[in-house]
């Protein structure tokens, strides 16, 4: 439904040619993704009961938390690997494990750990603006077509906003992995992007609860998130070549 109007390959061919710039990168999207966890979280308590206690919410929120720990492990990856073209062994997301195995993947990654903050991501204003411009304009629509019933509202909201947003993840993190591959970087996407599409199948699913055509929804709100988006793309360029040039 969102409309691939900006190419990002050139930004991310910029991004992966500089370790420091892949290492902003990696910590943008691990702010993008714990901002959608903290965003579910907070959702939760509005949502209509039988849902504002469900494990599939609950369990989306856990999964978002993840991938931004995921994003930010890769940073350490890539930096003991030597530099951002390493050989270290690719480290991959572990979609839809038990939970057990989901504990030993962080017991494991927590003895790998260096302390250091992660690096400053790349357009931190612009992404919130991005998520915050998408939430505002799901709620006005929301209260528009259902103005009865707050918990609806908020259930619109959190169905539009997160399956607008996995989608364009799942679209920018195809083109990433693609450029990952052939560039033999130790980074697979492969389990993270299995679980993104699993959110959207979800979201679809409990989409049904809303008396409304959402298919028919999602169409119209995707042509205003694709302006949001090229205006967050724009500032991810910008935002690489000024970084290059004060490193030169
Ligand atoms: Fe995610
Ligand atoms: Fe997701």
């Amino acid at each position: 439904m969102i409309q691939r109007r900006v190419d990002l390959k050139p930004f991310l061919e910029t991004v992966l040619e500089d370790g420091e710039l892949h290492a902003r990168w990696l910590s943008t999207l691990s702010m993008l993704e714990h901002t959608g966890a903290r965003k579910i979280h907070k959702c939760m308590p509005a949502l209509p009961d039988d849902l504002g206690r469900s494990l599939n919410v609950l369990q989306h929120a856990a999964e978002e938390s993840r991938h931004a720990f995921f994003f930010a492990k890769q940073i350490q990856r890539l930096r003991t690997s030597g530099s951002a073209h390493g050989s270290a062994e690719a480290d991959a997301l572990d979609a839809g494990g038990s939970v057990d195995s989901h504990s030993q993947e962080m017991e494991g990654s927590r003895t790998e750990q260096k302390s250091g903050p992660l690096p400053l991501p790349l357009c931190y204003w612009p992404a919130l603006k991005y998520f915050q411009s998408l939430d505002a304009m799901c709620q006005k629509r929301a209260s528009k077509l259902l103005p009865s019933s707050p918990r609806r509202q908020t259930l619109y909201c959190y169905l539009a906003v997160t399956y607008l947003i996995e989608e364009r993840a799942v679209d920018v993190y195809r083109a990433y992995e693609e450029l990952l591959r052939q560039r033999e970087l130790p980074i697979q996407l492969s389990g993270l992007l299995k679980e993104e599409e699993g959110h959207m199948s979800e979201i679809l699913v409990m989409a049904q609860m809303l008396p409304l055509d959402f298919e028919a929804e999602l169409r119209s709100l995707a042509l205003q998130e694709t302006a949001l988006f090229e205006r967050f793309a724009e500032s991810l360029g910008t935002s690489a070549l000024s970084a290059i040039a004060a490193a030169n």
